[in-house]
């Protein structure tokens, strides 16, 4: 019997690939870029399963173009670049990689805060262009976050970490998440706050919500005008959570004090995006995910679940497991 054929967006680092091409016939894009919308259109026809990354957009017209694949495997934990109903829709199962980048990512966002509250990239800027000149009291003096009130919105893994991160920090630590979890609020010592609380009373806000409909923008320039003027917002979720506009006049007029993002409307950004104007901002390229470790098991996660299915398995991490009931029944 032919093995099942699978195309895979592009390469990851550890043992992903020969996971695959062990039991797989295995077609790749191979280049250092992201695949041409065209070029995914060309090569899915007749593949059994697809290993997606977050940079490529799954829709309902590539799974009628793909026809017989069974499965898209994403190498993230978020799939908000694949249309799942169009997936539910056409009986194909969606995976994701969750909990291996949890404690990666909620390092980099708690990275992002210390760095945005003590200003790390524009001290580091200031020396390096030779503006160290003299010991100064009164030179870049940065927001405190020991002790400070951190407020965590979307309470899933990340969040969670991020909290924890928090608490060892001495922090007051709110949340707002879709529902209300007592045995966190008992475990870690959290308190729930409506959205608008929250804003109001944080000092450092940082976002943990997947992108949805409902969370598309949800940061815009009523939230950040609900924010203190000493208040950091950090942002590792996805760009789109933020609008970007809102948040830049936000940032100029001082309406917040500073950000740390990870993440952006879109990415790469442009150079002339005007977040690269701004003094009071830390942009880093989408890191959030990035250790050695993360990447690693994001590749063997994403490819056992690609395997499972593709030979008739349940995948470990279905995003949408009603698919494979109904296929049970
Ligand atoms: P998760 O465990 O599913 O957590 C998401 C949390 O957000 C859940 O608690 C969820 O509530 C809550 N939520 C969902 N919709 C909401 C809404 N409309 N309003 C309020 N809360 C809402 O996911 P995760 O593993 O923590 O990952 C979170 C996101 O981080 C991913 O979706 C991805 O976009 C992003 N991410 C980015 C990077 C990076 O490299 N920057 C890396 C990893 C992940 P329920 O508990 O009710 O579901
Ligand atoms: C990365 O952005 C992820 O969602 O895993």
């Amino acid at each position: 019997m032919s093995k099942p054929r699978v195309f895979v967006t592009r390469t990851m680092p550890g043992p992903a690939l020969q996971m695959l091409e062990a039991e797989l016939q295995v077609d790749m894009w191979e280049e250092d870029r992201p695949i041409p919308r065209e070029e995914f259109l060309r090569r899915v026809p007749g593949v059994d399963g697809i290993l997606t990354h977050v940079t490529d957009r799954v829709d309902g017209e590539l799974l009628d173009v793909a026809g017989q694949a069974r499965v898209v495997s994403n190498y993230a934990v978020g799939y908000d670049n694949i249309d799942v109903p169009a997936a539910s829709a056409r009986g194909v199962l969606v995976t994701n990689t969750p909990g291996v980048l949890t404690d990666a990512t909620a390092d980099m966002a708690f990275a992002l805060l210390m760095a945005a509250a003590r200003m790390l990239t524009r001290a580091e800027r200031a020396l390096r262009d030779g503006e160290w000149r003299q010991w100064q009291p009164d030179w870049l003096l940065g927001a405190p976050v020991w002790g400070a009130t951190l407020g965590v919105i979307g309470l899933g893994r990340i969040g969670q970490a991020m909290a924890r991160r928090g608490r060892g920090f001495d922090m007051e630590v709110l949340y707002y998440s879709r529902r209300r979890r007592p045995e966190l609020e008992a475990q870690l010592g959290l308190q729930y706050r409506p959205l608008e609380d929250l804003l109001a009373a944080s000092d450092f806000v940082s976002l943990h919500v997947p992108l949805s409909e409902q969370t598309h923008h949800l940061i815009g320039e009523r939230e950040l005008g609900l924010m203190k003027k000493s208040a950091i917002l950090i942002n590792t979720a996805r760009g789109p959570v933020v609008d970007e506009k809102a948040l830049v006049a936000a940032l100029r007029t001082g309406q917040i004090a500073a950000a740390g993002l990870d993440v952006f409307e879109r990415e790469p950004i442009s150079l002339d995006n005007p977040l690269l104007e701004l003094d009071n901002v830390v942009l880093i390229p989408h890191l959030g995910s990035a250790t050695r470790p993360s990447r690693y098991e994001m590749g063997t996660t994403a490819a056992r679940n690609l395997l499972a299915a593709v030979s008739g398995r349940k995948p470990p991490n279905l995003v949408n497991p009603e698919i494979w009931d109904q296929r049970r029944r």
